[in-house]
């Protein structure tokens, strides 16, 4: 049994993985209400116990477990809470268990260096703070017990992006080493859950840095993101000595871990802004929660039904304006070598999405361009802030008789082969005319308009909207 302390962003993920790859897993988190989400959700037990008091550790002795990982957090506390955290509770652990394999998910942020230099395992770490000195008590018990420490950098992934976050709401800096900002070193949550998997599975002890292979500055990863999502790049600041963890800027090295055999999913930031479905639309997301607005892209997306004549109004409004076309069936269709039919044969339905996501992804940083999208691409939540940050958003609407109509000569749309496509249509439109109104910045009803008029509608209203 694998006992997982701390079920939070890391450590559920991680109980998500071990139990799914065949592991017995118990979570153990701090509060009662977090281990009762957990049960009803979870296909692995979950329990709340606090760490720092023994009594309550010793309580779990009778569970047969043969590796403990703690991964819980300090909940942003001071020395006093480090305390009891890590030292308190790592003691306590290896009381209960003390045949068990210990890993320690540590921080990066032992190494202190402002210099940029790059640091490994063997690199001397020297804490000023004393939240960092008890971190690094903590990692020196783990490892007298023939433990594992796994260093972990800063940790992003789906509903977590510190960097793209502050981009995209402004409140990002470019802090000291002459403007260039320091150095960020970070790691996708899925590519942290697969050090630490490989760490335990194979019980190898040390330290290792948990890191994805690409340090960047600041300044080199906002001109790659402020191109990407159309946003200004931030200005340049002293380093802000008063932040919980200090300014260090350095490049950590994952040669070690490696040298091991594993590689990330996600080389760098950039890899997972480009292929993790979730990442840059919950961060987009989050930010029209908190503030109502993002950066939008200068494109047109048209979506609506099949058969609203998005591609062919698309076509036109792009020749009045001087914009690009860009269709998000061809791209599915072009990447996958295969026809969009074939695609639903061979992968159903939600492989058919899945290509759709990824084809939306491959448009941010695009401009001047009208963006033709497949009917359905609303019905996956995911897509929905994407979409609302690539352009000014269009809905074609017609009437589902209309709509039958002019898809009626065709048979390469699999959610019409059926014997009453005009039912069908009918029955999409009640699901999703929510969904187009919702993101909607203009709704225009085709069935009594030409294509050329409706184009003239569109590209009129874009040039106001891109004005202003
Ligand atoms: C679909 C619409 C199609 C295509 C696929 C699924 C849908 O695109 O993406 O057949 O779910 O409505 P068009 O709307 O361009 O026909």
């Amino acid at each position: 049994m694998i006992l997982i302390v701390g079920c939070g962003y890391l450590g559920e993920t991680l109980a998500d993985d071990l139990h799914g790859r065949g592991h017995q897993v118990l979570g153990v988190t701090h509060s009662a209400e977090s281990a009762g989400r957990l049960s009803e959700t979870k296909p692995w037990r979950a329990i709340a116990c606090d760490i720092s008091d023994g009594a309550a550790v010793s309580k779990l002795g009778n569970e047969p477990v043969k590796t403990v990982i703690h991964c819980a957090s300090s909940s942003r506390g001071g020395p006093d809470a480090y305390r009891r955290v890590f030292l308190e509770g790592l003691n306590h652990l290896r009381e209960t268990f003390p045949s068990a394999h210990l890993l320690f998910t540590s921080s990066t942020s032992v190494y202190t260096q402002v210099d940029g230099s790059l640091v490994d395992e063997d690199t001397p770490c020297q804490p000023q703070r004393e939240t960092g000195r008890i971190l690094q008590e903590a990692e020196q018990f783990v490892l007298a017990q023939n433990g594992t420490v796994a260093r972990l950098a800063g940790i992003y992934g789906p509903e977590r992006s510190v960097v793209l976050k502050n981009l995209l709401l402004k409140e990002a800096k470019i802090e000291g080493n002459d403007g260039q900002g320091r150095l960020l070193n970070q790691i996708h949550r899925d590519d942290a859950v697969s050090a630490i998997r490989l760490l335990v599975e194979d019980r190898v002890s040390g330290v290792f840095n948990v890191v994805d292979s690409t340090a960047q500055t600041q300044r080199e990863l906002y001109t790659l993101l402020a191109a990407k999502f159309n946003a200004p790049m931030p200005p340049v600041a002293e380093p802000n000595h008063e932040r919980k963890r200090p300014y260090t800027h350095k490049a950590v090295s994952n040669n070690k871990l490696r040298a091991l055999g594993w590689r990330p999913e996600y080389p760098g930031y950039m890899d997972a802004i480009d292929r993790d479905p979730l990442l840059a639309s919950s961060i987009l997301q989050q930010c029209l929660d908190a503030s109502g607005s993002i950066p939008r892209a200068p494109n047109i997306v048209v979506i609506g039904l099949m058969g609203c004549g998005k591609s062919t109004v698309g076509r036109l409004v792009a020749q009045k304006i001087g914009f690009q076309v860009v269709d998000t069936d061809h791209l599915v269709s072009d990447t996958a070598h295969q026809s969009i039919p074939a695609i639903f044969q061979r992968e159903g339905e939600v492989g058919f999405r899945k290509r759709e996501t990824a084809a939306l992804l491959s448009l941010l940083g695009k401009r001047g361009h009208v963006i033709a999208t497949g009917g359905g691409i609303v019905t996956q939540p995911h897509n929905l802030p994407l979409l609302k940050h690539l352009g000014y958003v269009v809905w074609l609407n017609a009437e589902p008789s209309t709509l039958a109509k002019r898809t009626s000569s065709s048979n390469d749309r699999p959610l019409l082969q059926n014997e009453d496509p005009e039912a069908k249509l009918r029955a999409l439109l009640d699901v999703r005319g929510p969904l187009y109104r919702k993101l909607a910045d203009l709704r225009i009803r085709t069935d009594d308009l030409s294509p050329q008029e409706t184009a003239y509608g569109i590209a009129e209203s874009a040039r106001l909207h891109f004005c202003t």
